[in-house]
């Protein structure tokens, strides 16, 4: 079958990757795609926000099934747009995407399902936000309420943070995704992600992972997309991941459906672990990035089958084979990221490196220029690796680091520290 991918970024290559390797695939298009993953699929320039340019394209070149990896085109209802013209989609309506494009909407349906999620109030008016904080006190979790690309959460540890967090979103920070402000509870414990692919009505887990959001070692300074991740999680134990299907999972799809917005795709379910439960932080609409690195690492081309069962509404019968792996992938970054940083500077060292099921630098934010390979983003690579044991991966992903001679780039020494 042909497929398109919607997206550029890691999260993006490393699909391609794992779908490639499916003897299913027969053309592979990634819109707009990346240097690297130009090597593997072919790559097209089209508005991944314009559902109407989507169908076009997917007419025009023959495309059978659609993958939709970023949050933005879900959010903007590319997935509606596909469906309705008859294509093969992977990935939910705008309106089962409102689980990450409105945390509001989320609250609600944790309410209307028991699901456990910290406590929490939401305001459209700074004065009656800013009154609550005083009467709660900190710490408290102040958040823009829409999608504002990772950054419209701020920790309120002290009291003068939450307001001082409160003035930022109605200030217009974010833009109309702060025109609500939702305030939670704090909660602690340790964090880690969860995905399910849900076709509607039947829920599969495809796997765990955890992500290393502080840009330094010992997870120190700013906040960053992402800066490595592994997977299994060890905290998510089976008996918290049942708790976790039962108790959070399974009634939020049960609710979407209940009011006619069926959810279908992966659900990313952020949890906050303590004392053997889990609570839900957050829901994303879309695999993580880097998580789906480790992910497809591990999954293989099998993911494809479990991505096509998924959108076809088989996956009461489908089943994941796991081997007995893990998987870690090192972000290398442009220096200065998570703040201003340089594009433009040259990756070199990457075509000696084995690209095979144990090893593979997957790219985020590069292109190619006279031959060479430039970095054209924050996170630019992700180099991951899979063995038996995580001591291993991580032993085997930082060789790799190694080699590439990147002195334009850094990354954290110390992915995979939780769980050694
Ligand atoms: P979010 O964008 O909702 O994922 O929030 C970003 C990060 O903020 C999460 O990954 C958590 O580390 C943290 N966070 C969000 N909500 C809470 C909360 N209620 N209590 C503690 N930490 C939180
Ligand atoms: N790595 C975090 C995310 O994808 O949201």
């Amino acid at each position: 079958m042909n497929i398109l991918i919607l997206g550029g970024g890691g999260r993006e290559h490393a699909l391609a990757w794992a779908v490639k390797q499916n003897p299913k695939t027969d053309r592979l298009i990634v819109a707009p795609g990346n240097a690297g993953i130009a090597l593997l699929a072919e790559t097209a320039d089209l508005d991944v926000l314009d559902g109407a340019a989507v169908v076009a394209f997917c007419a025009e070149q023959a495309v059978d099934f659609v993958i939709i990896g970023p949050e933005a085109p879900l959010a903007a209802g590319v997935a509606d747009a596909t469906r309705a013209a008859g294509i093969l989609t992977f990935g939910p309506s705008a309106a089962a995407a409102r689980l990450e494009a409105s945390k509001a909407f989320t609250k609600e349906i944790c309410d209307a399902c028991n699901a456990p999620t910290a406590g929490y109030a939401r305001f459209t008016d700074a004065a009656a936000a800013r009154a609550y904080v005083l009467e709660k006190g900190a710490p408290l979790v102040i958040k823009a309420d829409g999608l504002a690309a990772g950054k419209g959460v701020i920790m309120g540890m002290t009291e003068a943070e939450a307001l001082a967090g409160i003035d930022e979103i109605f200030g217009g920070a974010f833009g109309a995704a702060g025109a609500e402000v939702v305030i939670e509870e704090f909660m602690t414990g340790e964090e880690a992600s969860f995905f399910i692919l849900s076709d509607g009505v039947s829920a599969l887990p495809i796997g765990t992972a955890q992500d290393h959001k502080r840009v330094g070692d010992g997870d120190t300074g700013p906040n960053t997309g992402g800066m490595g991740a592994y997977s299994p999680a060890p905290v998510l134990t089976g008996a918290i991941e049942a708790q976790a299907m039962d108790e959070i999972v399974l009634p939020t799809i049960a609710e979407m459906a209940r009011r006619g917005t069926p959810y279908q795709g992966v659900l990313y379910a952020g949890l906050m672990i303590e004392n053997g439960r889990s609570r839900l932080v957050e829901y994303n609409c879309r695999f993580g990035d880097p998580e789906c690195q480790v992910l497809m690492m591990r999954l293989g081309a099998q993911a494809l089958d479990l991505l096509l069962a998924c959108a076809e509404g088989r996956l009461a019968d489908a089943r994941v084979n796991w081997a007995e792996d893990h998987a870690l992938t090192v972000v290398m970054a442009a220096q200065g990221y998570p703040g201003s940083y340089q594009k433009g500077s040259v990756i070199k060292g990457l075509d000696k490196l084995p690209e095979d099921s144990r090893h593979m630098v997957f790219h985020a934010g590069t292109a190619a220029r006279e031959g060479a390979v430039v970095a054209t983003g924050g996170r630019v690579l992700n180099v991951t690796a899979r063995a038996e044991s995580l001591t291993a991966a991580q032993e085997s992903a930082y060789a790799m680091v190694d080699a590439i001679d990147w002195p334009g780039g850094f990354c954290r020494r110390d992915i995979g520290w939780r769980a050694l």
